[in-house]
């Protein structure tokens, strides 16, 4: 079967693989669209051999997991895998599948997995947000456009940042302010999310409330953080930093995802795709998110 195999320099390629061979816990899915996320652009930076990139997909069970859990033959379906779901067919644990409802296309579900995934559990991290202020920076990429709309659902006042007004107009519509330097955000905030490091994150750092919490889960820039003790013995002392990680969670990715679908078709939540592009279109798309000329999620269709 045809895949997205890694190629030099830092990119994919279609190549010839061997199917899948599930173990007894997984189903195959036969892949409609999948998507791109600025963290697998990063693995391509030094794939190991043998590596097959992609981890969200969205697709039709071809073969149901052998030990009886999970969706069915035929059913259509979503899924978050470690690797190798940019392939015409994937094996993927049963407790990382989701069925989608006959109202959600197949490519509006693929935009949902890591990003979606990540904001869900970012939300619930920072605990309960109804009046409280957020500050998010990269907002305009995938997993912020979902933060965005579930923190001002939640009732959360919000800041965003994004390179430039349009790339923030979708944000706005959600009902949060949106700022083109993280420096103009003004007041206080009791939540801030960076995703961005570098000078991003010592900037949002200074605007969080001392009684208020600083959630660390990227760096776009790849930009290492500089933290400078000195700096904040200020008045703005106190507020704590924690580091976030969409893995560790208490609830399995089927669960979560059953939620952002349920989301999804009470419009609740409306994934942005900002490129949805034939897969053999992927190295492009990839070379939009290094060059930061994407909104929100891209998906990629497989055709034969
Ligand atoms: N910790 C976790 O579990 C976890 C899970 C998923 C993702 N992440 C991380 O979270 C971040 C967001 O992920 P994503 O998939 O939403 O990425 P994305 O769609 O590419 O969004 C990231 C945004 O950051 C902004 N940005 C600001 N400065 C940048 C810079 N110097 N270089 C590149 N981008 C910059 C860009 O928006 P503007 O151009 O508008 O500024 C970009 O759209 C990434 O760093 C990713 O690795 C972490």
């Amino acid at each position: 079967m045809k895949a997205m195999i890694p190629t030099a320099p830092q990119q994919v390629t279609f190549g010839d693989v061997a199917e899948p061979v599930p173990a007894d816990h997984e189903a195959v899915v036969e892949v409609a669209a999948y998507s791109v996320n600025r963290g697998e652009t990063f693995l391509l930076d030094s794939p190991s051999a043998g590596w097959r990139p992609g981890k969200d997909l969205a697709g039709t069970v071809v073969v149901a997991a052998a030990n009886g859990t999970g969706p069915t033959l035929g059913t259509r379906v979503v899924g978050h895998a470690p690797h190798s779901a940019w392939a015409e067919r994937v094996a993927v644990s049963a407790a990382s599948l989701a069925e989608v409802p006959s109202t959600v296309e197949l490519t509006t579900a693929a935009a949902l997995p890591l990003a979606g995934l990540t904001a869900l559990r970012l939300i619930r991290r920072a605990g309960s947000l109804i009046g409280r202020r957020v500050l998010i920076t990269g907002a305009s990429g995938g997993v912020g456009h979902y933060v965005v709309e579930l923190a001002t659902g939640a009732g959360a006042v919000v800041t965003a940042v994004s390179a430039t007004a349009e790339r923030g107009a979708r944000l706005r519509e959600f009902g949060a302010a949106t700022v083109t330097h993280v420096g103009d955000a003004e007041g206080w905030f009791d939540v801030t999310m960076d995703s961005v490091g570098g000078g991003s994150f010592a900037e949002a750092r200074r605007r969080t409330n001392p009684a208020g919490t600083v959630i660390w889960f990227g760096q776009a820039s790849l930009e290492p953080v500089t933290l400078n003790f000195f700096e904040w013995v200020d008045g703005t002392v106190g507020a704590r930093i924690e580091l976030f990680h969409y893995e560790i969670s208490d609830r399995t990715d089927s669960e979560d995802l059953a939620t952002l679908l349920r989301l999804v078709t009470e419009g609740r939540l409306h994934p942005e795709i900002g490129a949805l592009l034939p897969w053999k279109d992927t190295a492009l798309v990839i070379d939009d998110i290094r060059e930061r000329r994407l909104r929100g999620n891209a998906v990629l269709q497989v055709t034969s």
